[in-house]
């Protein structure tokens, strides 16, 4: 079975085709980051209609890169939330005129269920129940994962994500957008015990960056000669312990034979190393996945879609998006 999966929940316009919800045919990812670096942050209104502009010839690449035509297809799948809702409905409405055109079923598919399949479509055979680390600019929660369909949100952030944290202080450092991947990178030359910052909620699976953000604003204005690659280091040891300590707590709780990461963060290299050894320590299986399938892509909404389809079968045309859908 052909699953044409569409993803437009946030800044990047992605087509993929996956075969039997664990082949990945094609994958394509048009970002927008370039276009939305000049603000510090993605701009809705922007973010709509670069989808609009991106969305026809995305699919298209998608389905020569499979060797497949749209008559081949299944199914068309799309995300349907939580994201933008600008966003969102240009993706769903696309998946829905080419689900009309082909005869085929339209599934639409939670962003967040997509996250916790991309692990499933590099590694079949991973082990549950795992405990899930699902780190974005827009997320930040432990999953428990039974099997497909089956699972629990243990914990969350009560304000901001870990990504939006990476950002915002990165923006206020003049760092530029996106933060992660230049904290990441500063740090490694910076010591991450040079100043105390927070690690929010201890002993509760909810985190909390929302005043770690703010301990970073307060000690670089009483501090102006701080040493830039000192405060990344710092605040990112911040963030990973804090990561870290909610996905230890949620991995005994459910007893999880297995770690795995999703999600931009995902990318982050202290973090890959810590839940590692996290791992390593307490005789689980680690698994952290490729970039292309942490950050966001369509094949995780295709894979999706498969088990979702056989589990509940269509999903009517009349059903809309919701961009505060949560994972239940
Ligand atoms: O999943 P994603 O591509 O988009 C959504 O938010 O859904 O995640 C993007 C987030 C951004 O906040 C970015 O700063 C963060 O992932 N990120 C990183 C790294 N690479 C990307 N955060 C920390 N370290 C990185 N190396
Ligand atoms: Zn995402």
């Amino acid at each position: 079975m052909l699953i044409l999966g569409i993803e437009t929940s946030c800044d990047e316009t992605a087509a993929a085709v996956v075969e039997d919800g664990r082949v990945i045919r094609s994958s394509v990812v048009s970002s927008q980051v370039d276009l939305h670096a000049q603000y510090g942050g993605v701009v809705p209104e922007v973010a709509s209609r670069a989808h609009v502009d991106l969305v026809v010839p995305v699919v298209a690449d998608a389905l020569v890169e499979a060797g497949v035509e749209l008559r081949d297809v299944d199914a068309v799948a799309a995300c349907h939330g939580p994201g933008l809702a600008g966003a969102l409905l240009v993706g769903v409405s696309a998946a829905k005129a080419l689900a009309l055109v082909a005869r085929v079923p339209y599934v639409g598919v939670n962003h967040l269920e997509g996250h916790l399949y991309a692990g499933w479509l590099e590694q079949p055979d991973l082990a549950t129940p795992m405990a899930v680390l699902l780190v974005s600019g827009g997320h930040t929660m432990v999953v428990a994962v039974d099997g497909p369909g089956d699972y629990r949100v243990l914990g969350e952030t009560v304000d901001d994500a870990a990504g939006e944290a990476f950002d915002k202080v990165a923006r206020f450092l003049g760092l530029g957008y996106p933060g992660g991947p230049v904290i990441d990178r500063l740090a490694r030359d910076g010591d991450a015990a040079a100043i105390p910052f927070p690690r929010a909620m201890p002993g509760e699976l909810a985190a909390s960056f929302s005043g770690l953000k703010t301990a970073v604003v307060q000690y670089v204005r009483a501090n102006p000669g701080f040493r830039v690659a000192d405060v990344a280091a710092s605040f990112q040891e911040a963030v990973v312990d804090q990561l870290l300590e909610k996905l230890a707590l949620g991995a005994d709780q459910v007893d999880a034979v297995s770690l795995v990461l999703g999600g931009g963060v995902a990318a982050n290299s202290r973090l890959r190393a810590r839940v590692q050894e996290l791992a390593d320590a307490t005789g689980r299986a680690a698994f952290l996945p490729p970039l292309a399938l942490c950050t966001d892509n369509a094949a995780m909404i295709a894979a999706t879609a498969y088990h979702r389809l056989a589990a509940d079968g269509p999903t009517p045309l009349g059903a809309g998006i919701d961009p505060g859908l949560r994972l239940t």
